[in-house]
């Protein structure tokens, strides 16, 4: 069975306060919920999350991982943050490839394939996220634009490496804008995605890797998405910001 997981990405949100009272209320409404093999991360800007990770009332099920990193694993690049210094903050998972990143940053495929290389050599498991634009999917060429992302960046990799990827399937044009994809959209693509992989690796890979779906999941429709075959889950933005609408969420995975 697919691990399920429900993962929260706060983006440029929250400063350090902020940061440890959301994972103590976040740990406080899991508190008598049964997760079984399922997982729960949170995502906070990486200067906060030793904060959040040290937080004496946080549940240890809630994951603490980091929104980026740098490709190159150390030197002059002022600002940045390697994947070694992740794994010494005790980051066990990297969000890399948002399309906040691939917009706003410029993040390329061929950037994204450096990176995911890298937090690989250095044992991070990584959320690898991608998705098409509006006018992608209204032109219906929303297909071939996630089988680019996804070829481009990890077809190269091996089997082995496969066991330390999530994916997170956003289309741009539901993130942060209350559009969610329908439940029948999100099934549709996520099929689409787990038989591509099957034809490039194999249908057991495939079967085994967990498929999230991003883009304004909130609690009134978390359940009708997560209730897809091929839908493991999901990445929260915005409503996992607020500790009640997060674990409902959770909830429903
Ligand atoms: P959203 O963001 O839930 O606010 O749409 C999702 C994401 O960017 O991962």
């Amino acid at each position: 069975m697919r691990t399920k997981i429900v993962a929260g990405n706060w983006k440029m949100n929250l400063n350090r306060e902020e940061s440890i009272e959301l994972v103590n209320a976040i740990s406080a409404e899991l508190k008598h919920l049964e997760l079984g093999n399922n997982r729960v991360m949170v995502f906070p800007p990486s200067i906060n999350i030793e904060a959040a990770q040290n937080s004496k009332s946080r549940d240890a099920r809630v994951e603490v991982g980091a929104q980026n990193m740098h490709q190159a694993n150390g030197g002059a690049f002022t600002g940045e943050i390697s994947a070694s210094m992740l794994i010494g903050a005790n980051v066990k998972t990297v969000i890399l490839g948002h399309s906040e990143r691939r917009e706003y940053f410029n993040e390329t495929d061929s950037l994204l394939k450096e990176k995911v290389d890298q937090a690989l050599e250095n044992n991070l498991e990584v959320v690898f996220c991608f998705g098409e634009k509006l006018e992608e999917r209204n032109a219906k060429s929303h297909f071939d634009v996630v089988e680019r992302q996804l070829k481009k960046a990890l077809f190269h990799l091996t089997e082995a490496q496969w066991a330390n990827i999530i994916l997170a399937y956003e289309p741009v044009w539901a993130i942060g804008t209350g559009m969610t994809a329908t439940p029948e959209q999100a099934q549709e693509m996520h099929a689409f995605i787990r038989n591509t992989i099957g034809s490039a690796f194999n249908d057991k890979l495939a079967g085994a890797v967990s498929i999230l779906y991003g883009g304004s999941v909130k609690p009134n429709n978390a359940e009708e998405i997560f209730g897809k075959p091929d839908v493991d889950g999901g990445l929260i933005g915005g409503a996992s910001l607020n500790a009640s609408d997060f674990s409902a969420i959770i909830k429903a995975m």
